[in-house]
């Protein structure tokens, strides 16, 4: 607890840009978490560097990912937004749960098996031991919730797991975080494979709206969009397509999918899909003007920076000295 409110912690990877998967179904639901939770939110670019990346670009994506939960909403003064490299106990706290992890719990995570597999040049000793770092993100808070999505359930579930043999040899040191179950946004799909999710690493840039993309190419996406023969605007999960589009719709505007139905009855899929874009490019444009402007602001960014940093540091600090103690090592002379 902090402030009487309990801990929720979420990271995301500086790498690829943003989808407006990513904002209906995450940021836009964060915003108001922190009314109820204490919330943390890491760029987490210790994480990015198990797999190679360009100095500059990682520099410059971690930088405007952070710029882009504040122009999405999330206000720094409420919510802790920081880089994870300029907290040192992330680190720290890895190593020592390093020693708490057992091989063959790492070797059935299945993240490391599809990453592995992909990155066959460079299956170093970071790839493997992720999830640790994972869990001492979320540990070094105290957090209470976690929001994931399905893939990162496995390296919550660890989380967990070495939480708990920890407490069991030295009594109560973490707390054990569950998975946020609250309102969660829209399941947002893919506009050209509607059963995969939106995704930003996909390699058809016509698959996802980016929140950065500009009205032509935003309304040009949705007129791609795929969808079917039956031309009724039915929100049918057996019309992927539709459904998807419909679900985009209804998080843009507030309309139910039964008024999106009415709406567009008797009508094409044509005006239908240039409706959906519209509403796309209303919730874009004041997202990309805040972000224009904070870009601007550099001095105000660093503050957030450095403030935040110092703020996330402070709870840090506090777990991991209790941490260090616990385990035995030598207490620090001041
Ligand atoms: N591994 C997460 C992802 O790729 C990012 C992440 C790192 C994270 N540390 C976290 C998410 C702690 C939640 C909590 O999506």
């Amino acid at each position: 607890m902090i402030d009487g409110k309990k801990i929720l912690f979420s990271g995301m990877q500086a790498t690829g840009n943003l989808t407006l998967g990513n904002y209906l179904g995450a940021l836009k639901n964060w915003v108001t978490l922190c009314d109820e939770y204490k919330c943390f939110y890491s760029v987490v670019d210790l994480h990015s560097i198990t797999v190679r990346q360009d100095p500059a670009e990682l520099r410059k994506r971690a930088r405007s990912l952070l710029t882009l939960y504040i122009a999405a909403g999330l206000d720094p003064e409420k919510n802790c937004i920081y880089y994870q490299s300029h907290v040192s106990g992330h680190s720290e706290l890895s190593w020592i749960l390093n020693c708490y992890t057992y091989m063959g719990e790492l070797n059935r995570m299945t993240q490391f098996k599809d990453k592995a597999a992909k990155h066959t040049d460079n299956i170093n000793a970071g790839l493997f031991t992720y999830p640790v770092l994972m869990a001492a993100d979320i540990l070094l808070y105290q957090t209470d919730v976690v929001p994931v999505g399905k893939d990162q359930l496995q390296h919550l579930e660890i989380t967990r797991d070495i939480a708990q043999r920890f407490n069991a040899i030295y009594g109560d040191v973490f707390a054990i975080p569950e998975p946020y179950i609250g309102k969660t946004g829209a399941s947002i799909k893919s506009l050209q494979a509607p059963e995969k999710k939106m995704s930003k690493s996909d390699e058809n840039p016509n698959a996802s709206i980016y929140l950065m993309d500009d009205p032509d190419t935003v309304m040009r996406k949705f007129k791609r969009a795929v969808t079917d023969l039956q031309a009724q605007v039915r929100y049918n999960p057996e019309q992927a397509g539709i459904y998807n589009l419909i679900n985009i719709y209804s998080a843009c505007t507030g309309k139910t999918p039964e008024e999106i139905e009415r709406e567009f009855d008797g009508k094409g899929y044509g005006d239908f899909k240039a409706a959906v874009g519209e509403a796309v490019v209303n919730v874009l444009r004041p997202l990309q003007e805040r972000y224009a402007d904070l870009c601007k602001n550099k001095d105000y960014i660093d503050s957030v920076i450095k403030n935040n940093a110092e703020k996330a540091n402070y709870y840090a600090v506090k777990t991991l000295r209790k941490v260090q103690k616990k385990i035995g090592f030598p207490e620090r002379i001041r």
